[in-house]
């Protein structure tokens, strides 16, 4: 049984990109793995937050992850925060990490964009951060979406430096679990945009607490090309919008890209469309009945994520103490 963790930020709200890339997949690996899931309120205010917003939306977060299927009481959910691991290792990693590594980061380069003088140091040491979350757990597999991958990279370098700086093999390799169908989900308003909370349109988007209209509305809006769908894969090729949409369609109804195309083949995006309007909110409309009922209890919402922190700490305060101890500190008694 491999120890999974992964994490996603609790702001604004999960979308279907979150949901098909990774949430999806958290759900599945919970049948035979030991799942640690977390909502990365750390990696947050690495850029400005609403207070009141931020713990409104860990509550509204956690919500949709439960209402999705990961199960609180078999594994563990929790905010970052609580766990003071994270950033005890954290600063550790930052000090094994080196300066030109993460300047390499491209969605740092993205983030900060030309004007670095403005951006918070945290935005720059967030890679150390999530090496940090991963690691104090001795997480073996990480199951996120393709816009994650080099920043595990990344981890591993941080952990093998370590390893090697302090002469163990104290953090085991970890492996990221792509799931290569839907790796990127794109945005609804310009395929060349992965699907993105930051995205100033919220037509961008499908929120996973979008109701039956906006569904609708948003996908009738998504663009498209004048073209029909084409017979095969190859036909999707130079088609951003189309081949999205019709990744969309498969991964809701749990059919592989061809079949999608030997239904729709020279149909135009109407019909098509409306049949992806219908696959969407037979599989949103409950996730979203079941994350509203949860929101109707926050007390009952902190309580989960306060006694799925108190789990969490006991897995990683002894493998962070065993860091800090194999770095020289004296031990905090
Ligand atoms: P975050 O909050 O941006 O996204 C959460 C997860 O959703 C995936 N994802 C997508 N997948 C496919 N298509 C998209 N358009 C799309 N948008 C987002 C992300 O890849 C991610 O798996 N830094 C991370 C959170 C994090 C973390 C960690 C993840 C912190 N510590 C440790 C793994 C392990 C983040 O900002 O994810």
């Amino acid at each position: 049984m491999a120890r999974i963790f992964s994490g996603i930020q609790p702001t604004g709200i999960a979308h279907l990109g979150n949901y098909l890339g990774a949430v999806q997949n958290w759900v599945k690996l919970q049948d035979s793995n030991e799942c640690v899931f977390c909502l990365v309120d750390l990696h947050a205010i690495t850029v400005a937050q609403n207070p009141v917003l931020l713990r409104d939306q860990t509550r509204l977060n956690a919500a949709i992850l439960i209402a999705c299927g990961i199960d609180p009481d078999k594994h563990i959910l929790f905010h970052q925060s609580a766990v003071h691991a994270h950033a005890r290792l954290a600063w550790i990693f930052n000090c094994v990490a080196r300066f030109g590594w993460l300047s390499r980061m491209t969605q740092f380069k993205d983030k900060a964009g030309k004007d670095r003088e403005a951006v918070s140091t945290g935005l720059f040491v967030y890679p150390n951060l999530m090496a940090a979350d991963i690691h104090a757990y001795h997480a073996t597999q990480v199951p996120v979406g393709d816009d994650q991958r080099q920043h595990l990279e990344l981890a591993n370098d941080i952990a093998e430096k370590f390893n090697h700086d302090f002469g163990v093999e104290f953090f085991p390799r970890i492996e990221p679990l792509i799931l290569p169908e839907t790796a990127r989900v794109m945005s609804l308003r310009d395929g060349a945009k992965k699907m993105s909370k930051s995205d100033t349109s919220d037509q961008s988007r499908i929120n996973l607490t979008d109701d039956v209209d906006t569904i609708a509305l948003k996908i009738r809006r998504a663009k498209t090309d004048p073209e029909p769908l084409p017979e095969t894969a190859e036909g999707l090729a130079g088609r951003a919008e189309a081949a999205n949409l019709v990744g969309i369609y498969a991964a809701m109804t749990g059919q592989k890209t061809a079949a999608v195309l030997a239904e729709f083949a020279g149909s135009g995006f109407g019909p098509f469309k409306e049949k992806l309007v219908e696959a969407l909110i037979a599989h949103l409309a409950p996730i979203n009945a079941r994350a509203q009922e949860l929101l109707a209890e926050p007390a009952h919402l902190d309580q989960i994520l306060q006694a799925g922190a108190r789990r969490a700490a006991a897995i990683a305060n002894p493998i962070v103490d065993e860091a800090e101890r194999l770095v020289g500190f004296l031990a905090r008694g």
